[in-house]
């Protein structure tokens, strides 16, 4: 997937589910959730042994899903996640290592930020799409807002503590592009099964980005 697309699926989503998941079999009956609550992307964190695994099925069973991975920490991790399918890749910090590795590669990537250092570094390297995390622990919508004024065409995907209910305050700051969060794909629900729950709030996710 080239750069532009990834930004093009953000611009139509707005909503990002972060995914935490255990086995590959769990990934294509979460895809099949997330494709009926019209929100067809993941990012699937390295944050488990079945990360790359899930990606890989994923992007075999389902094509018409957008999966991408998230919680990229090493250069390694980057190589299990591009080998496995992933189209883009997300970490949570500003690793040059890890940031100047993507960008060899020429993998679509969003580095994590949260200060104005961190946003120069990535302005650096070209790099102007950013996650933004924690979002709502690091000072929210109003921090955004701040932060977003000395850097003209920098755009940000806040993530960490979005709901339904604050959802919309983000996504009305015009720099932020689209919103991630793991509120509708909780390991807890995945665990217990409960994909119609699942779908329900990626369902109202949607309609709330699309009532900005
Ligand atoms: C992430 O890595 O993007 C966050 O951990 C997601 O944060 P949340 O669980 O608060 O939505």
């Amino acid at each position: 997937m080239k750069h532009e697309e990834w930004v093009r699926t953000l611009e139509d989503t707005r909503v990002v589910p972060v995914i935490t998941i255990e086995s590959g079999d769990q990934a294509i009956d979460l895809a099949d959730a997330l494709v009926a609550g019209n929100l067809p992307l993941m990012e699937i964190t390295f944050r488990s042994e079945a990360a790359a695994e899930a990606i890989r099925r994923v992007r075999a069973e389902r094509p018409e899903v957008t999966v991408g991975a998230g919680t990229v920490l090493t250069p390694a991790q980057v190589d299990a996640a591009l080998e496995a399918g992933a189209q883009f890749l997300v970490t949570p910090g500003f690793n040059p290592t890890v940031v100047d590795y993507c960008l060899k590669l020429g993998v679509p990537m969003a580095p994590g930020v949260a200060t104005p250092s961190e946003i120069e570094w990535a302005l650096e390297r070209g790099l102007s799409l950013l996650k933004f995390f924690p979002a709502e622990q690091s000072g929210g919508v109003k921090y955004i807002k701040a932060i977003s004024a000395p850097y003209r065409g920098v755009r940000f995907m806040p993530t960490g503590g979005i709901t339904p209910e604050n959802l919309q305050s983000y996504l009305s700051v015009p720099s932020i592009i689209a919103c991630g969060g793991s509120w509708m794909v909780k390991l807890s629900l995945i665990q217990a099964g409960e994909f119609d729950t699942i779908t329900r709030l990626a369902e109202e996710a949607v309609e709330l980005a699309r009532s900005v």
